[in-house]
Formats: C-alpha cells, sequence, structure tokens
C-alpha cells in the first residue's frame, strides 16, 4: 500500500465538545491534489480523478464530525428530509462502528461528493480510525472516482443504482449480498 505523506498525519480538532475529524489546528481542510469535483453522470455531483491516481494511492480523507450514533441517527433523517424537500443533497453520514459515524455534511468535505459504483475504482479503507478513499487500480485524469457503498441487502429496493457498469446488478448493495439479489431479482421477473 503507498503510505500517506507526512503532512497527511492523523489530525483531530475539538470545537467546544464538538470533534471535527481531518481539519488542522485552525479548522482549515487539508489540500487533497488528487481530486476534483464537477457533475456526473450517475448521480447530481461526483468526485473526479485531477490527475493520473496510480494504484494503492491513499489520496483523499473522509473528513466531518465525530458523533455518537444517536445522533448521528438524528442528523442522517434531518438530512434525508432536506435532500427530499430539495431535490439537492443527500445523506452524508459515514458508519465508522458501532459507537461512533462521521457526519461529512460539510462543503469542506468534498469526498461526501463520491459516487456509488457496482465496478468502483477505488475503496474506503478505515486507517486506524480515519477514513481514506485508496484507488483500486491505476485511475486516469478525469475518471469518475467511485467506491462500494457496502449497503445491506435488506431495503434493497429504496437504492437504485445508476452506475452505468457492465457489472451494474442494478441496485446499490454490497459486494457480498448481490448474489442473493441476482437470485430476488431473478424470481421478481419469473413473477411477472
Ligand atoms: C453521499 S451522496 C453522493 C454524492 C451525490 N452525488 C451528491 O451530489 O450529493 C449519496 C447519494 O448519491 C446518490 N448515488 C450515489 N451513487 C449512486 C448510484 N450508483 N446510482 C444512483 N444514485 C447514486 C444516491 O442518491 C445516494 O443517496
Ligand atoms: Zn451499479
Amino acid at each position: 500500500m503507498a503510505k500517506k505523506s507526512k503532512d497527511q498525519k492523523k489530525t483531530s480538532r475539538k470545537s467546544g465538545k464538538r470533534i471535527f475529524v481531518g481539519l488542522d489546528k485552525d479548522g482549515n481542510p487539508p489540500d487533497f491534489p488528487y481530486v476534483t469535483t464537477a457533475s456526473s453522470s450517475i448521480h447530481n455531483e461526483g468526485l473526479f480523478a485531477a490527475k493520473k491516481i496510480p494504484k494503492d494511492t491513499y489520496f483523499i480523507q473522509y473528513l466531518g464530525e465525530l458523533v455518537p450514533k444517536k445522533e448521528s441517527t438524528l442528523r442522517g433523517i434531518d438530512q434525508y428530509d432536506v435532500a427530499r424537500e430539495s431535490n439537492e443533497g443527500s445523506v452524508y453520514i459515514f458508519d465508522l462502528d458501532g459507537k461512533r459515524d462521521l457526519d461529512g455534511n460539510f462543503d469542506w468535505n468534498i469526498a461526501r461528493l463520491a459516487n456509488h459504483s457496482c465496478r468502483p475504482n477505488c475503496e474506503a479503507q478505515d486507517d486506524d480510525g480515519e477514513i481514506w478513499f485508496v484507488a483500486l487500480r491505476d485511475i486516469k485524469k478525469g475518471e469518475e472516482l467511485t467506491f462500494n457503498y457496502g449497503y445491506a441487502l435488506e431495503h434493497w429496493e429504496e437504492h437504485p443504482c445508476r452506475c452505468g457498469t457492465d457489472n451494474c446488478i442494478g441496485y446499490i448493495v454490497r459486494k457480498e449480498d448481490r448474489k442473493k439479489l441476482r437470485k430476488i431479482l431473478k424470481e421478481c421477473t419469473a413473477k411477472l
């Protein structure tokens, strides 16, 4: 694995009782030179390679506020309601562990714009409590940066996938559940 550079070392900043992950001591996000944002053919806005990204590079950290599960559930509901009413935005809560989540609903967290793909070119890795996106292969300048959202099979119908890849199964589910979903879809078709 390519290692992170020294200026990307672990940072978290307490503001009052709030804990922001990845910001520097002045509350600013780091610069992530490998990425840029643009309109996406998958959904609304997406994250794109600003230059060639070599395989195994940790190229952007998912920044945000560390929140307990209970609080993040409430925030997730609020974000969902806002997105539904305005037809803009989305839910930007990243599942960390059994106790805490990362609320990435901040303009300075551009990693929040990464869309899902059934044939992703990146994956999200937990690196000692930090979430980093890592290139799964060499990525060309201009390619959209995608990862597998890893949604459980439950409620699959609520998450149609528009990744457009040859591997697309039509819904956003984690890798382990693709086989089961294929079976369900086959049964649904047979009933028609
Ligand atoms: C964290 S946001 C990703 C950024 C989003 N494109 C935006 O502009 O805010 C997650 C949302 O993006 C949409 N999305 C991401 N990947 C998708 C895909 N493969 N197919 C359809 N919608 C997708 C879904 O609405 C999902 O709830
Ligand atoms: Zn897909």
